[in-house]
Order: structure tokens, then C-alpha cells, then sequence
């Protein structure tokens, strides 16, 4: 008989109200940027948490954090779950933590209706899933898939000029950097539960979105160098504004997403800073970073070179300077149909509804499956609504994720 989970969803959505509650920023807003004192304190409540329930803890050089409930044949490699705390700034309180403290959950609800494991279940909490300090998603994630090298890692700075290193040792976080990486294998398979982050299965009235594949982020920082000047002295004709030229390739940008007519595009410029940012002054220098993506990986190249041509040019057209580095331009990822199955299954045998479709936002587990064979399963938020404080989940919706995933993991473990 399959094992029937035993949640205490009134005590897990208190988790995640207090872990809401360790932010920057003014709760409700969350704003959790990692190795800042809140995503160390963040860490430090989930930690606690986990040893109560039993899970041997550890962290890796980067501080992934992997918690462990040893099973019956330790030697037999785990089944893993997990997601991120860290949150972008003015941020809301389920991005993420549903698929931590969710998975933590299941792994209690397991251990109340008596369930052993074969397989050891491993809960992970992956360093930095959002791009906000390091301008790249997916740090921690992206080195244990061996897609970001340790010399590519280092190289990475914050805006402030603070090396990967230097924040990772404050934060406590030592050893090679090349231990990150992990051999295929480690983790038998991998499951993240996490928020929609769209408006589809509110809509639809669907409990549970089983996530076929992942779509392809990629993200290119654009430099523009002008010429600065007095806002009343110099004259229109000949001016060289950096934030003019910016103001084109943003709408090229647009342009470009829009014309692949397929509504799986999506380009977005979501940093634009201005030096030296004065009202009375010429902007000399503007750095953008982009964010384009699609379900085909091609057709979001297409949208990227579109995006290189206007900046060739925007340069030769307004005399300014156009430099482009691209931060990353990830392949879409593909959900494991053994995993999809058990999902399946354990959905309709917990009487919840469930339908198959694509993630547009990326997760940590299109790294994981570099490394393990993985799926995802989404629930729905309020209005679709997600990276805004207004961020919702009801405890019902959580509920259905985590008794389907304790049901997926009691499958996959059992
Ligand atoms: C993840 O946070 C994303 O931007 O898709
Ligand atoms: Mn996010
Ligand atoms: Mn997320």
C-alpha cells in the first residue's frame, strides 16, 4: 500500500512566514541577497530545522547545504530535493523556500507515517539561485553541474568590487572551490517543487504542474561609453548620451522578442545604471544587463543577435562605444519521464489534479541535470504574481505540492 504522508501544514507555513521574516528589507518585502547578514541568518534557522528533524547537515565550499536522512542502504546513492532561500531584492516568500522548507517538510511528513527509505533522501539548498550579486543565476548550482569553472567563479565580482572569494571566506564558506563539482551519480535523481511563478495553473484550477522542460535563459551585459557634459551647455547636435543609445537597444530588445512571434519569447533589461547620474548632467556611461529567454534555445540566439546588431549599430549611428559580454546562455533542460510517471502517479493517488508544461523561469535543477536525471513540480501562485512582495501560495496549494512530492520521494526511495 502506498505510504500516506502525515503534513503539518500549519507548522510548515509558520516556517515559512518566519523565514520571510529574515530579510533586508521591511517584511513583507523579502530581500535576501546571498552572504548578506539575512541570507546567513536565513541559512542558519533552515539548518536548525533540519538537524530537529534528524538530517545530517553539511555545506560545500560554496555553501550548497545538503541534509541528509540516512536510509536503509546508505551506500546507494540519494534522491535529492531542494531549492534556494536567497531572494532578489523586494522580493515576496515563496520563490524558492516552498522547494526547502516544502522539501523538509515532505521529508517530516515521511518520517511521521513511519517510512523508511532504501535510498537516502538529501535536501539541498543551493548558494545563490538569483543573479542579483553576482550577475549570474544559479552559482551554486552551475558549479555542482560543472557548467561555471572555479577560475570562471573567482573572476566574478559584486558591484561594490567584492570578490567571490573574499565574500565566500566572510561567510564562512572555505575549500577548494573544484570540490563544488559533482560527479554524475552522486544524486540518483532530483526533484525541486517550486511556485509557478505564472498565472496558468490558478487559472486552469489545477493543483499541480508537472514541468516537462525548462526553457533557456541567457543574459548579456551591455557597456555603453559616451560623452559626458553639461545639461544646459552643450548643445543637442553632436552629443554622444549614453543613456539615448541605451534607450534604443532597449526597445531593440523589445522589437526583437516580440518579432519571433512565438510567445515563448521573452526579452527583458531589468539593470540600467547611469554614471554619473546627476539631472544636469550628460549621461557619459550606462551599463544595461539583459535577460532573454525561450523554450527554443536557437530561437533565443536569434533574439541575442538581433541584440548585437542594434548595439554595431547604435555605436556607429551616435559616436559612442558599445561593448557586450555574455554572461551566460544556458540550453533549455529536459524533465526525466521516470520522474514525470512517478509524479503522475503519486498526484492521483493523493486525488489532486496535475498537467504537464513548461517552466519559463530557470530553477537550480536545470544545472542538476547535468548531473542526475530531474523534474520539477510547480504549484500555483495568486495572480501568477512572483519576484513582488505581493508573492502568495495558499497553505492549501503548498500542501498539494509537498504531500505529491513526499509521495514522489517515498516512490523513488522506497
Ligand atoms: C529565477 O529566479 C528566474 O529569474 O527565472
Ligand atoms: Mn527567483
Ligand atoms: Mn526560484
Amino acid at each position: 500500500m502506498a505510504t500516506e504522508p502525515k503534513l503539518e501544514i500549519d507548522a510548515l507555513f509558520a516556517e515559512l512566514t518566519a523565514l520571510a521574516c529574515i530579510s533586508e528589507a521591511k517584511p513583507p518585502v523579502v530581500t535576501r541577497v546571498v552572504f548578506s547578514e539575512a541570507d546567513l541568518r536565513a541559512r542558519a534557522y533552515v539548518k536548525g530545522l533540519c538537524a530537529d528533524a534528524g538530517l545530517a547537515v553539511h555545506e560545500d565550499a560554496i555553501g550548497n547545504t545538503f541534509a541528509r536522512w540516512q536510509g536503509a542502504m546508505p551506500e546507494l546513492a540519494p534522491v535529492g530535493t531542494g531549492s534556494h532561500i536567497d531572494a532578489i531584492p523586494n522580493a515576496g516568500s515563496y520563490d524558492g523556500t516552498v522547494g526547502v522548507l516544502g522539501g523538509l517538510e515532505a521529508i517530516r511528513a515521511l518520517q511521521r507515517a513511519g517510512f523508511r527509505p532504501r535510498r537516502s533522501i538529501e535536501l539541498v539548498i543551493f548558494t545563490a539561485e538569483e543573479p542579483t550579486r553576482f550577475g549570474i543565476g544559479c552559482l551554486g548550482s552551475r558549479m555542482m553541474g560543472h557548467v561555471l569553472t572555479p577560475a570562471a567563479a573567482l573572476a566574478l565580482r559584486d558591484k561594490q568590487g567584492n570578490g567571490l572569494e573574499e565574500l565566500r571566506s566572510q561567510a564562512g564558506f572555505a575549500g577548494a572551490l573544484e570540490t563544488v563539482a559533482l560527479p554524475a551519480g552522486r544524486f540518483h535523481q532530483f526533484v525541486e517543487l517550486h511556485i509557478e511563478q505564472g498565472p496558468l495553473l490558478e487559472q486552469e484550477g489545477i493543483d499541480l504542474g508537472l514541468v516537462t522542460h525548462i526553457a533557456a535563459p541567457a543574459s548579456l551585459r551591455i557597456n555603453i561609453e559616451g560623452e559626458g557634459g553639461h545639461a544646459g551647455g552643450k548643445l543637442m547636435p553632436g552629443r554622444k548620451d549614453a543613456l539615448a543609445a541605451a534607450a534604443e537597444l532597449i526597445l531593440a530588445l523589445e522589437s526583437a522578442a516580440k518579432s519571433t512571434g512565438a510567445i515563448d519569447t521573452v526579452g527583458t533589461v531589468g539593470v540600467c545604471e547611469v554614471f554619473p547620474g546627476a539631472v544636469n548632467s550628460i549621461p557619459s556611461r550606462v551599463r544595461l544587463e539583459t535577460d532573454v529567454r525561450d523554450t527554443d534555445g536557437a530561437r533565443r540566439d536569434s533574439v541575442l543577435d538581433a541584440l548585437h546588431g542594434a548595439c554595431a549599430d547604435v555605436a556607429q549611428r551616435r559616436g559612442v562605444t558599445i561593448t557586450t559580454e555574455l554572461v551566460n546562455a544556458d540550453p533549455p533542460a529536459f524533465c526525466d519521464p521516470a520522474i514525470l510517471a512517478a509524479m503522475e502517479a503519486s498526484a492521483a493517488e493523493a486525488g489532486r489534479s496535475a498537467k504537464r508544461m513548461v517552466s519559463r523561469a530557470y530553477h537550480d535543477s536545470l544545472f542538476m541535470t547535468r548531473i542526475a536525471p530531474v523534474a520539477m513540480l510547480f504549484i500555483p501562485c495568486r495572480g501568477g504574481v512572483s519576484h513582488r512582495p505581493d508573492e502568495y501560495a495558499s497553505p492549501e496549494w503548498i500542501a498539494g505540492g509537498v504531500d505529491v512530492l513526499a509521495r514522489t520521494l517515498a516512490k523513488l526511495t522506497g
